[in-house]
């Protein structure tokens, strides 16, 4: 075979390299769960315009290095994880590299002492993925608001994991936004009404409770999703957020509590990478198995019809019209508006 005729056979993923400034550079970025690596698989992300590879062995540590090969730049995510050395092995011409991006010599049979592939650093709290991607400058610490609530709960699964074609500060708003949720969320959660008491805010960290007020749903919504059917007709939620990344929510039903972490990145100037992680109280846990795919479902379809909206909107211009709640989206954007600038990291 023709070397040109391999190089046609072989199927590379779609690359990320764009140069692009980075979105709130130095914020920490919660980009996975441990859920979502796997055992010994490559996991390719995508933050502020580089792609990156992860993988966890299996012994849970969990590594990460930029997606380029740099023997001829190939996607490193599209390689293998040889186990017996614990390095990545790259899809193009095999070489391997281990977590700190140094390349196994099989001649030498030892590792460079220089790291030729470039490592980002993580921080793993608990089952949490953080990094600070390629900046030098840390504005706030790793937030603990994840493990503190996913404390002495079971881990139901992940729902609405997906890219956005949307811009980081647009998909933001939405996550601060409560008017839209009886309008856009109204069908099949029959959300009537939306208020909002005791927000507070306190620098990156907000709280404040929703009380929402639901219309009963049909007995052909009730099959369809049965979820719905532990969900009362008045129930309140807690919000918590860490800016940028995190928007929790608590919510007490009768038969127990369900918290969701719905976290947001930027892949890019114009697409966003959201998931939401989802845990309910143990003393649901004979439950979760019978709702876990209803619980996920009715996730996947809140986020779906966010997605839906922010990629529908029209280009971002200041509102002529102010609501209520808006108050609460302007600080976000003050936030963001007011990011303290940081470095690059030297590679
Ligand atoms: S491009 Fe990666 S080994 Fe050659
Ligand atoms: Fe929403």
């Amino acid at each position: 075979m023709r070397k040109t005729e391999s190089y046609e056979n072989l199927r590379l993923s779609s690359k990320t390299v764009q140069t692009m400034t980075p979105i709130l550079p130095g914020a920490p970025w919660l980009i996975a769960h441990r859920a979502m690596l796997g055992v010994n698989q490559p996991y390719k992300i995508t933050l502020n315009g580089q792609d990156y590879v992860l993988w966890q062995d299996s012994h849970g540590n969990i590594f990460a290095l930029a997606n380029v090969c740099p023997h001829r730049q190939a996607p490193l995510s599209d390689g293998w994880i040889c186990e017996s050395r614990n390095t990545l092995a790259c899809p193009f011409h095999g070489l391997e590299f281990n977590g700190s991006g140094q390349f196994y010599d099989a001649d030498q049979q030892r590792f460079s002492t220089q790291s030729l592939a470039q490592a980002l650093p993580l921080f793993v709290q608990g089952d949490f993925v953080w990094t600070y991607g390629a900046t030098e400058s840390q504005a706030t610490t790793i937030p603990e608001l994840p493990q503190r609530l996913s404390q002495e709960m079971c881990f139901v699964g992940i729902a609405g994991d997906r890219s956005i074609s949307a811009d980081f500060l647009s998909t933001l708003r939405i996550n601060y936004d409560f008017h839209h949720v009886a309008v856009t969320h109204r069908h099949p959660f029959r959300i009537a009404q939306v208020t909002v008491e005791g927000y507070e805010t306190d620098g990156y960290h907000a709280q404040l409770t929703q009380h929402v007020v639901r219309d009963r749903n049909t007995l052909g919504e009730l099959l369809q999703r049965p979820v719905l059917a532990f969900s009362p007709q008045t129930y309140s939620n807690q919000f918590e957020y860490h800016f940028p990344t995190l928007t929790s929510l608590s919510t007490e039903f009768p038969a127990g509590k369900i918290i969701s972490l719905l976290v947001i990145y930027p892949e890019t100037e114009h697409q966003t990478r959201t998931f939401t992680l989802l845990f309910a109280q143990v003393s649901l846990s004979l439950l979760v198995p019978l709702l876990r795919r209803s619980i996920i479902d009715a996730y996947n379809l809140i986020v779906e019809q966010d997605v839906t909206m922010l990629e529908q909107c029209y280009p971002q211009a200041s509102a002529k019209i102010r609501l209520p709640y808006d108050g609460i989206i302007s600080d976000a954007e003050t936030l963001y508006r007011n990011w303290p600038v940081a470095s690059p990291r030297d590679c």
